[in-house]
């Protein structure tokens, strides 16, 4: 494989561009610190790079490609949208369609604000929870990412509840302080946390199936106890679907869940590529929000009509090509495939999948939990990911991220990637 392009390239982003990466995921540093390669073009569930090698993508820019790459439109609005104006800090027709497309496809989403980031989005709906309920404390899973606003950088501890410290430089004490971190399908730290110190709570933050370890199921009747304690306490639920909206069908992993919270925080799928995100829940409680109240939340590029315009027409699709069953199907074929060649190899794995996304962890414990993510081999994972990069197919750089199965794959490339897969595990064993 020629990558001399890409090394050419990245030598110059690394130059310009602190660390070469404009957000540290992209790097290959958890996969043993090669160059990553420079991209130049995605075409359906190919990505293309620049010395030319293709490669099945299963990154799927960590989201939002649910329909590939340059869905035609998806291209078509965008470049309409783009031709109108793709600024005019003004309210206009794409942003309030959009906003009604959201209200509409999720259940328990009555108004909302859209923004440009899921990070913005969730620092934004923390303000807005603590705002309403007039207290600051801030429940949130170790191990779950939402987003690099201060306060959700929290260490993800381990043995008992973390209160405020930072993962991050820079990040003062203050702003963690009321941040505890708990570990994610366990009850009871829920429960007799909420029992100390639940009249203190502003809300409970979790992504319904959490997509950062890897992919994590909740187990039955975690979130709906979730729900009912966090309401008892006079908290709020809030559920952070940057992920996972629209990701398993069309609305909320909450609705396919049956567990309605009271404030949700999105992104990724929403912008359809271009950069998006958006709050919203309880008419109640986005009656905080300014102008109409006093938590102050704003965004120059906030629902601009670029992101408005892509946005939607990756949702018009989604709508009325309801292609998630066969996604789920081809995720289904992928991950079974894949699990038995490693067990023909003698290399244990234990996968999580949910829908069309799924993680493959190195190691044989099941996993539920941060704690118990980590315990994956993370050698083994770096080299599985540089053998099957150079079989041509393109996984996110971490063994903390999801395999995206979308729109645009079919049974040929899912074929192809077995076949990679089993000649990976090959030379593992070697
Ligand atoms: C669950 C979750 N929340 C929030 C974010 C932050 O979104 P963004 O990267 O658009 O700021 C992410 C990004 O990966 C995410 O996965």
């Amino acid at each position: 494989m020629k990558t001399t392009q890409s090394h050419e390239w990245f030598d110059r982003a690394n130059a310009a561009i602190a660390g070469g990466v404009n957000s540290p995921a992209r790097s290959f540093r958890a996969v043993g610190g090669d160059p990553p390669l420079v991209m130049d073009r995605g075409e359906g569930a190919y990505l293309f790079d620049v010395d030319g090698n293709r490669y099945i993508d299963y990154l799927a820019a960590f989201g939002p490609l649910v329909l590939g790459h340059s869905h035609p439109r998806v291209t078509r609005a965008g470049e309409a949208a783009l031709a109108r104006g793709p600024l005019l800090g003004t309210p206009h027709p794409d942003e309030i369609q959009l906003a009604e497309e959201l209200v509409r496809a999720i259940k328990g989403l009555e108004q909302v604000r859209l923004t440009t980031t899921g990070t913005e989005a969730v620092m934004s709906v923390i303000r807005l929870a603590r705002a309403f309920t007039g207290r600051n404390r801030v429940i949130k899973f170790e191990g779950a990412y939402h987003g690099h606003s201060d306060a959700m950088l929290v260490r993800a501890g381990s043995g008992a509840s973390t209160v405020g410290t930072a993962d991050s430089l820079g990040v003062p004490g203050g702003v963690t302080q009321d941040i505890i971190s708990l570990p994610y399908n366990d009850l009871s730290r829920l429960e007799q946390t909420l029992d100390e110190m639940g009249d203190e709570v502003a809300c409970v933050l979790t992504e319904p199936i959490v997509g950062n370890m890897g992919i994590v199921n909740p187990e039955p009747g975690y979130l709906e106890a979730m729900a009912r304690l966090t309401h008892q306490a006079g908290a709020l639920l809030v559920f952070d679907e940057v992920i996972t909206a629209f990701r398993f069908h069309y609305g909320s992993a909450g609705d396919l869940l049956d567990v309605i919270p009271d404030l949700y925080a999105l992104g990724k799928i929403i912008g359809g590529g271009l950069p998006a995100g958006a709050y919203g829940g309880r008419r109640d409680i986005m009656a905080y929000v300014a102008p109409l109240g006093g938590m102050f939340q704003a965004g120059t590029l906030a629902g601009n009509p670029l992101s408005s315009s892509t946005g939607l027409a990756t949702l018009a699709v989604l709508r009325e090509e309801n292609p998630y069953p066969r996604m789920d199907r081809l995720a289904n074929d992928l991950a079974t495939a894949v699990l038995s060649l490693a067990k023909r190899h003698g290399i244990p794995v234990t996968l999580n999948r949910a829908g069309s996304g799924f993680t493959l962890f190195f190691g044989a414990e099941p996993v539920k939990d941060y704690t118990s993510a980590q315990m994956a081999d993370k050698a083994r994972f770096a080299e599985f990911h540089r053998y099957m990069l150079e079989e041509g197919v393109y996984l996110a750089p971490s063994r903390f991220e999801a395999w995206f199965v979308s729109a645009a794959h079919d049974v040929a490339m899912i074929e192809k990637t077995v076949e990679a897969a089993d000649r990976a595990f090959q030379r593992m064993r070697a």
